[in-house]
C-alpha cells in the first residue's frame, strides 16, 4: 500500500511538473508512513512540506494541488490534509478485504519477491572447527538461517555456505595431541574446548611436542595422506558437533552446505598471481599486500590487505577472495551475504574492494556484510560461565529447554508429561532463537533467560501463545484455519478489524524490507503487532457470538488468515508453533 501510494504521489508530482506548478529538476524521495492517529487516515506523506520551498508555495496549498493531481484509484477512499500540510490517506476498506481474500486462497500469502529473483548465497554460521561453537556462532547461524529463509520464501535461489575455519596453524597442534594420546582421542574429543586447552598446553609447556606441531603443519600442508587423514577425522567429528547444534536449533545447515576455508587452497597461489598482474600488490617486510586509497588507519598512514606472509603462508582474507570469486564464476551468485561479527567490519570493507579493485566479482554482485553486535551475559559482561571459560551452546540450550519445562509445566499441570517435555524444548528453544532475531542485529544484546522466557512482550512464549489463542478458536469449531473458501466473505466495519486487515495486508512488504536489509527484527517486531492487533480484535469483536452468520464468517476468515501469517512468520524465523501450549 505504500508503494502504491508513493507511486500515485510520484504522478501527482510529475502530473504537477507538467503543469509548470512544480520545477522540472525537482527528483523528491517520497516518503509514506503509517499514520500515528488511524482516525486522521491510515497513511501519511509529508511530500507537500518537503516540496513546499523549491516550489515557492506553502505546504497546504501545494498538498491541495498535489491532490487535486492524484490519480484516482480503488485502494484509496478518500485523502485530505492535516496539520501543517501532511497528505493523509484513507484505504477503502472493500478493496483491502479483497487483497486479504487474496491472501487466504494462496498458500504463499500473497507473498513475491518485489525484485527479480536473484541467486543469494547466504554464508552464515561459519565457525572455527578448531574449537567449540561459541555464543557468536550462534547469533549468526540464528540470523543468517531466518534471513535465508525468507530470500527463499520471496522465491530467490539460496545458496547456504558454511564457511568453517578447517584451516590454519592451530591444526598442527591438534593433529600432535592426536597422535600423542592415539587411544582416547576419540572420547576426548567428544569436548573440543578441552581437548584444544590440553593441545595448547602441551604446545607451552614441551618444545618437543610444539616442534612436532610445527612439522605437522608443514606436513598437512604437502599433504602427506596419514596427516590428512587424521586432520579430515578431526573436522568431521567436530562439524558433528555442529550439525547436532543445528539439528537441536532447528538451522536448516546441513553437511552439504559446508564449504571450509581449505576448500579454497588451491585456488590461493593464483589470487596472489592475479593481484600481482593486476598491478594492485606491494611487497612489504616482505609480505604481499594490497594499499587501496580508500583504507587509511587513524594517522592517516594506508593500511595494508596482506594477502600473503613473509613465510609464504595465506590469510583469512586470502581465502575469502578466493570465495568471493569462487561464489561468482561456480555459484552465479548475484547477491552474497555475510552474516559475521561486526568486529570483522573493516576485514570485509577491504576485501570487497580488493576483489572489485582485481575483478574477481564484476560490479553489480551485491556484496554485503551484515554484522552484528556482541552476545553478553545478562550482566551486560561478554558472556562466560561463572569461572570466566566460555559457555558452552548445548549446556546453554539443556538450560532453556528445562526453564522451560518448568514454566509450562506451571501453566499446565494437567498435561501429559511427553507432551510437556516437547512443549518445553520448542519454548526453550524458540526463547533463545526469537530473544536473538527480535533485537537489531547491529547492537550487543545481553542473554537472559528470565526475560527471553516471559510470557508478556515481545517474546518467543509470548508469540506462541498468541498463535495457540488463533489455533483454539478453530479447534472450538472442529475446523482447520487453512481450509476457510466455504465461509461468506470479509467484510472489514469495525475499527479493530480494519486495523488488524490493514496490518496483515503489510506481510509482504515486511519481508521484503527484511530480505533485503537482512533485519529479522522487523518481521519480530511486525508479529508482535499482530498479536496485539489480534487481541483488540478478539475483545471487542466476538467470534463464536457474533450477530450473524455472516459476520461471524468474516472474522473467521479474518482470524484464519492471522493464525496463518503468524505461523507463517514464526516459522521463517526458524520457530515451530505448536497447537496448544
Ligand atoms: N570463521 C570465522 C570466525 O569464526 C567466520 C567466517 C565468516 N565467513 C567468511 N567468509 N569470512 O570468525
Amino acid at each position: 500500500m505504500k508503494n502504491l501510494i508513493s507511486q500515485l504521489l510520484a504522478d501527482a508530482v510529475d502530473r504537477l511538473k507538467a503543469d509548470g506548478v512544480l520545477p522540472t529538476d525537482l527528483s523528491p524521495s517520497i516518503q509514506v508512513e503509517n499514520a500515528r492517529d488511524k482516525a486522521h487516515g491510515d497513511f501519511a506523506s509529508n511530500l507537500a512540506m518537503m516540496l513546499a520551498k523549491p516550489a515557492g508555495m506553502k505546504p497546504r496549498d501545494l498538498a491541495e494541488k498535489l491532490i487535486a493531481a492524484l490519480p484516482a484509484h480503488q485502494a484509496v477512499a478518500s485523502v485530505n490534509i492535516a496539520g501543517p500540510g501532511f497528505i493523509n490517506f484513507f484505504q477503502d476498506a472493500g478493496w483491502l478485504a479483497g487483497q486479504l481474500e487474496a491472501a487466504l486462497a494462496d498458500p504463499q500469502l500473497s507473498v513475491r519477491a518485489e525484485v527479480p529473483a536473484q541467486r543469494v548465497v547466504v554464508d552464515y554460521s561459519s565457525p572455527n572447527l578448531a574449537k567449540e561453537m561459541h555464543v557468536g556462532h550462534l547469533r549468526s547461524s540464528i540470523i543468517g538461517d531466518a534471513v535465508a529463509r525468507i530470500l527463499e520464501f520471496l522465491g530467490h535461489t539460496v545458496i547456504r555456505q558454511n564457511h568453517v575455519g578447517d584451516w590454519g596453524t592451530q591444526f598442527g597442534m591438534l593433529l600432535a595431541y592426536m597422535e600423542e594420546h592415539s587411544v582416547d582421542a576419540e572420547a576426548e574429543l567428544g569436548d573440543l574446548e578441552n581437548f584444544y586447552r590440553q593441545a595448547k598446553k602441551r604446545f607451552d609447556e614441551s618444545e618437543d611436542f610444539a616442534a612436532r606441531a610445527r612439522q605437522r603443519v608443514v606436513d598437512l600442508q604437502a599433504g602427506e595422506p596419514s596427516c590428512l587423514a587424521l586432520w579430515e577425522r578431526f573436522n568431521s567429528i567436530s562439524l558433528g558437533h555442529c550439525q547436532a547444534v543445528y539439528d537441536r536449533l532447528g538451522v536448516s545447515l546441513t553437511p552439504a552446505d559446508v564449504r571450509g576455508e581449505s576448500a579454497y587452497n588451491a585456488d590461493l597461489q593464483g589470487i596472489v598471481a592475479d593481484l600481482r598482474s593486476a598491478g594492485l600488490l606491494t611487497e612489504s617486510d616482505g609480505a604481499q599486500c594490497v594499499f587501496l586509497e580508500q583504507f587509511k588507519n587513524a594517522e592517516g598512514n594506508p593500511l595494508p590487505v596482506i594477502v600473503q606472509k613473509a613465510g609464504g603462508g595465506y590469510l583469512y582474507a586470502t581465502t575469502d577472495l578466493a570465495a568471493m570469486r569462487y561464489r561468482h564464476a561456480e555459484l552465479h551468485a548475484n547477491r552474497v551475504l555475510y552474516f559475521v561479527d561486526q568486529r570483522q567490519a573493516l576485514h570485509f570493507q577491504q576485501v570487497f574492494a580488493v576483489a572489485r579493485a582485481a575483478g574477481f566479482v564484476p560490479a553489480d554482485m551485491q556484496l554485503e556484510h551484515m554484522g552484528f553486535g556482541t552476545m553478553n551475559g545478562a550482566d551486560g559482561k561478554p558472556f562466560k560461565t561463572r569461572d570466566g571459560g566460555t559457555v558452552k551452546l548445548v549446556d546453554l540450550l539443556d538450560e532453556a529447554e528445562q526453564r522451560a519445562l518448568r514454566l509450562v509445566k506451571e501453566k499446565n499441570p494437567e498435561l501429559p508429561s511427553d507432551e510437556l517435555r516437547a512443549i518445553g524444548a520448542a519454548v526453550g528453544i524458540g526463547a533463545v532463537k526469537y530473544a536473538d532475531l527480535s533485537k537489531h542485529r547491529s547492537s550487543d544484546y545481553s542473554f537472559n533467560f528470565d526475560l527471553m522466557l516471559s510470557f508478556e512482550g515481545n517474546t518467543a512464549p509470548y508469540m506462541m501463545y498468541a498463535y495457540t489463542r488463533v489455533a483454539s478458536v478453530f479447534r472450538k469449531l472442529e475446523r482447520s484455519m487453512d481450509a476457510v473458501a466455504d465461509l461468506a466473505p470479509m467484510a472489514l466495519v469495525e475499527p479493530a478489524e480494519t486495523e488488524l486487515g490493514a496490518h496483515l495486508a503489510q506481510f509482504n512488504a515486511t519481508l521484503n524490507y527484511v530480505a533485503r536489509e537482512g533485519t529479522p527484527h522487523v518481521l519480530c517486531t511486525y508479529l508482535y503487532e499482530l498479536a496485539g492487533r489480534f487481541s483488540s480484535f478478539y475483545e471487542q469483536c466476538p467470534i463464536l457470538a457474533a450477530d450473524s452468520e455472516t459476520q461471524r464468517d468474516s472474522r473467521l476468515r479474518l482470524a484464519a488468515l492471522t493464525g496463518r501469517t503468524l505461523k507463517q512468520g514464526l516459522n521463517l524465523l526458524g520457530i515451530n508453533t505448536l497447537e496448544r501450549m
